[in-house]
């Protein structure tokens, strides 16, 4: 039979991925998001009519509405993507990301251990946590450094960071205290279609279009490694069906690049695309460094490449000409993101950067 997966935030860039792959692949979505800024039911267009895709406006931190859900739906697999993702935002406002990604983690693990305690076998053995995380709990590496590997300890440097690293202490400590049986996954930069335009990647195509700035942090020579969004979820879904509980896993590309190097191949790209008679490159401006700005991340995948046979489909070359034309294509989706609250966060964020 067909599972039930309950995804939570799952319009947001990463987790409206996961769920178009997992009705691909026949499973049934019920998508617990709170639809803030950064959550978009239109991430989800092509699924407005699939009954096996129940979309919920909640809070993970809303314990009696996850107990509903979970006594509704009786899921085999909780995979938890909603959380406050943006660095930039940690910064100034970092109460928030508490909120979601601590206590609201928290909430959803507890009221998810009482319901799972009182299922009965073999829903109980079967049941999946999988909680899924980021690279940036293990802080930042040197250049030549050996890239982050599973038992690589844990030293989050910005707010943003150190709220998932303790919501994954919260999901390990449910397993070693309850059993609750948990996967964790840590990933590195994702890049592709439907990535809200704060981070790099699409916050560079647009500003390029548009004739602005393109705002480089500091020199530009911090490293980040990328990987397409779409093999992050084909890794997930991996872990989850084959993954050992209690274990993590590092999901990565092996694709490490300079910021600098990922903005003037954005703007080699549109210039092939979309010809402007003065160069894109010329509008990157050096501006005012993030403060604590990690220098590089890099991800040592071996263990899911040898234990589970996972294999990304994408380079980036590829992909990044493909996500470029992508927003390229996609001028209605850009435009409805792009409310009078996305102009408030570009002007607090850049404002004072000069
Ligand atoms: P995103 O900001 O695009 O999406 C987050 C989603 O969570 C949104 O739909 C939002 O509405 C929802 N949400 C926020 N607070 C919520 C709450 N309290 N209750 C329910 N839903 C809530 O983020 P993303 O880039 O898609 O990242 C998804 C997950 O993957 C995050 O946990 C992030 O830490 C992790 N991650 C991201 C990357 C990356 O490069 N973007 C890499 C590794 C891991
Ligand atoms: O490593 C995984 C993480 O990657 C995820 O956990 C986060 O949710 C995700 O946002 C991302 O974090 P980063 O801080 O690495 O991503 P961001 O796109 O914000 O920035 C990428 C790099 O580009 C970083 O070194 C900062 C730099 N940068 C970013 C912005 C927005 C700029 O130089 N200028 C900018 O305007």
């Amino acid at each position: 039979m067909a599972k039930t997966l309950l995804v939570t935030g799952g319009a947001g860039f990463i987790g409206s991925c996961f769920v178009l792959q997992a009705r691909a692949r026949g499973e049934r979505v019920i998508n617990l998001d709170k639809l803030t800024y950064a959550g978009n039911p239109d991430n989800l267009a092509s699924l407005v009519n699939d009954p096996d895709h129940i979309l919920v406006q909640g809070d993970i931190g809303n314990a009696e509405l996850v107990g509903l859900l979970l006594s509704q739906y009786k899921p085999d697999a909780v995979v938890n993507f909603a959380a406050e993702s943006h660095v930039d935002r940690s910064i100034i406002d970092p109460e928030a990301f508490v909120r979601t990604n601590v206590l609201g983690t928290s909430t959803l693990l507890r009221v998810v251990k009482n319901w799972w305690q009182n299922l009965d076998e073999p829903a109980r053995s079967s049941f999946r946590f999988l909680h899924v995380s980021t690279d940036e709990v293990f802080g930042a590496l040197k250049p030549g450094d050996p890239a982050f590997c599973e038992t690589t300890p844990y030293s989050p440097n910005s707010p943003y960071s150190a709220s998932k690293a303790a919501s994954d202490h919260l999901v390990r400590a449910f397993h070693e205290t309850y059993k609750l049986p948990i996967l964790i996954t840590n990933c590195s930069n994702n890049y592709g279609p439907r990535q809200f335009p704060e981070k790099l990647i699409p916050l560079m195509i647009l500003n390029a279009l548009d004739g602005n700035a393109l705002p480089v942090y500091g020199t530009g020579s911090n490293i980040r490694d990328w990987l397409h969004v779409e093999d992050h979820c084909s890794a997930i879904a991996l872990v989850l069906e084959k993954g050992l509980v209690g274990e993590s896993y590092n999901i990565g590309g092996h694709s490490e690049r300079t910021n600098l190097e990922v903005v003037k191949t954005i703007c080699a790209i549109l210039q092939d695309e979309v010809p402007s008679p003065t160069r894109y490159a010329d509008q990157i401006t050096f501006v005012e460094d993030r403060p604590g700005h990690d220098f590089r991340y890099a991800i040592d995948c071996s263990k899911i490449e040898r234990e589970l046979g996972w294999k990304p489909a994408h380079s980036f070359d590829t992909g990044l000409a493909d996500t470029v034309r992508w927003y390229l294509a996609n001028e209605e989706w850009i435009e409805n993101v792009r409310s009078g609250a996305y102009l408030d966060w570009i002007d607090s964020n850049y404002g004072h950067r000069g």
